[in-house]
């Protein structure tokens, strides 16, 4: 007799299994693929051998990611689409500017050090390693060329190290190659060994600290980190991107799909120099960097994906929207509103939901308090929370300009550029000093196709933003800086005055 399945879990359980993926591996998900999501699970977990739900969530929350328990989990939530020489555009600027300087700077020591992080069943560190191969050609035997090629899907790792692929992952390489770097078995081409030998592949969460770096993963010279960030909530992206700056030797390139440029800024370290190749570099004391000068960069945006089940998070209680009125001047925040955010800041949403559902109803800051709410449940993914507590942040304070902006991020997010947009609008009629809203009025003006309008929204965020202190927080962000910005529009030397942390 087979083992009964477990039954298709509800909203709630569903809402915490996805946010211990969010916690473990960075994914989130759209609305759209709750349900098949909730379907594949129950696959999973009676795979894995589990009759019950809950049993295997706790296994799994008590379990790394390289744990053969997670195996099929990591099946379902996995986007694994990949080919050879993905990316026109990054091709061409690896091809034309990256890897010469590359091979310039180590022309002394023929040494170059690359990773491919999350590099799904290989087609990508294949690539890379045959454009290497062209470059170097006829002198390609002195040098010491090693890729690191790493992913959380072990499964897909397999296929890799065999390098043996089906016509359709060329579907964008060009055919002298395939005939120079290839050996044919009928309809599959198989990795030269020559190229597999360039290549090391291991099994690696990108999210998991206490997982200490791949072996090879410091001083490197360029990491290819395309097309993981898209699936990750902000925190992750951050924390992600951070710890591939930490790999990257100074002057290290650092390419991300086009699609992700400007999802993370890394205070002055890292700079978009070649932007439509969403390619950065690393600062080099010696040899700065110039910034990318014109794109706005995206402030990092709350993803969104399920409504919980639950009404209120935990620590609120229905009925907050009290009447309550900010009185004259600022009053001091109190201890709970302070720790609020700091785990806001430390991409602890969670954290931060409990302390701040602690500001007294009666408190002047409460109306704040529920604006940065809606700001940890947006970057929870929980959009239709984080509208809910906009809505009674504006009630308790409808002059409350910051929650008026949040609400537009979380529009944004949801496709809604025209509510946005009035939102944004009425922020800057509550606020006309409010930096972030032109910031991000600019950047749809830009999308939108009115660069004149873009121009002006932009240059009226940057003469605000000099305008203050450069180690002053932004209003409507977290830990962003005034001096941060001015950076990351390319005025670096306000950067130096401006502190603060991503
Ligand atoms: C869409 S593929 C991108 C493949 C390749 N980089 C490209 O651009 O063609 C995304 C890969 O990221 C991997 N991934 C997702 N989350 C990860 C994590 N936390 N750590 C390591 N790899 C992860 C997935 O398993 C998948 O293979």
């Amino acid at each position: 007799m087979t083992a009964p399945e477990p039954r298709v879990p509800g909203d709630r359980e569903l809402n915490r299994f996805l946010e211990l993926f969010a916690e473990k591996t960075g994914m989130v998900f759209p609305e759209r693929k709750r349900p098949k999501l909730a379907r594949d699970l129950v696959l999973a977990a009676s795979k894995t051998g589990f009759t019950d739900l809950a049993a295997f969530r706790e296994t799994l929350e008590g379990t790394p990611t390289d744990h053969p328990v997670w195996t099929e989990v990591i099946e379902i939530l996995r986007v694994g689409e990949t080919y050879f020489f993905r990316d026109d555009s990054q091709i061409s600027a690896l091809t034309e500017h990256v890897i010469p300087d590359i091979l310039e700077r180590r022309k002394n020591s023929r040494q170059v050090r690359l990773w491919s992080a999350g590099c799904a069943t290989g087609e990508e560190p294949y690539s890379l390693a045959i454009l290497l191969l062209e470059q170097l050609a006829g002198s390609g035997e002195d040098w010491d060329v090693s890729i690191l090629a790493t992913d959380i899907h072990s499964r897909g790792l397999e296929t890799a190290r065999q390098g043996r692929f089906r016509k359709w992952s060329f579907r964008n390489a060009p055919e002298r190659l395939l005939n120079r770097y290839f050996v044919r078995h009928g309809e599959d081409f198989e990795v030269q060994d020559r190229v597999k030998q360039m290549v090391h592949f291991t099994s690696f969460n990108m999210m998991d600290d206490r997982q200490p770096a791949p072996a090879g993963a410091m001083g490197l010279d360029l990491i290819l980190w395309r097309n993981m960030a898209i699936y990750f909530h902000p925190g992750a992206i951050s924390r992600v991107a951070r710890r591939l700056s930490g790999s990257l030797a100074r002057g290290g390139w650092l390419l991300v799909s086009p699609a992700e440029a400007g999802s993370f800024s890394l205070d002055g370290e890292l700079h978009c120099v070649l932007p439509e190749a969403a390619a950065y570099r690393k600062e080099d004391l010696e040899e700065p960097v110039p910034a990318a000068p014109g794109i706005p960069p995206r402030i990092p945006v709350p993803v969104l994906h399920s409504p919980s089940a639950e009404p209120f998070p935990n620590g609120w209680e229905p009925g907050s929207a009290s009447k309550e009125k900010e009185a004259a001047g600022t009053p001091p925040p109190p201890p709970a509103f302070d720790q609020g955010l700091d785990r806001l800041r430390k991409g602890l949403y969670e954290e931060a939901l409990t302390h701040l559902g602690r500001v007294d109803k009666g408190h002047p800051r409460r109306a704040e308090a529920l604006g940065k709410a809606a700001l940890a449940l947006a970057n929870l993914g929980r959009h239709q929370e984080a509208e809910k507590f906009c809505a009674l942040a504006l009630d308790a304070d409808p002059l409350l300009s910051e929650a008026r902006y949040i609400q537009a991020l979380v529009r944004l997010e949801q496709g809604l550029d025209a509510e946005a947009r009035e939102d944004l609008k009425k922020a800057l009629y509550l606020n006309p000093k409010f930096v972030l809203a032109h910031w991000t009025l600019a950047d749809l003006a830009r999308r939108r196709g009115l660069p004149e309008e873009a121009a002006r929204h932009r240059e009226l965020a940057l003469d605000l933003a000099r305008n203050l202190d450069p180690g002053q927080e932004l209003c409507g962000a977290v830990s962003l800086t005034a001096g941060r910005l001015l950076a990351l529009a390319g005025e670096n030397g306000s950067w130096a005055k401006a502190g603060g942390t991503a």
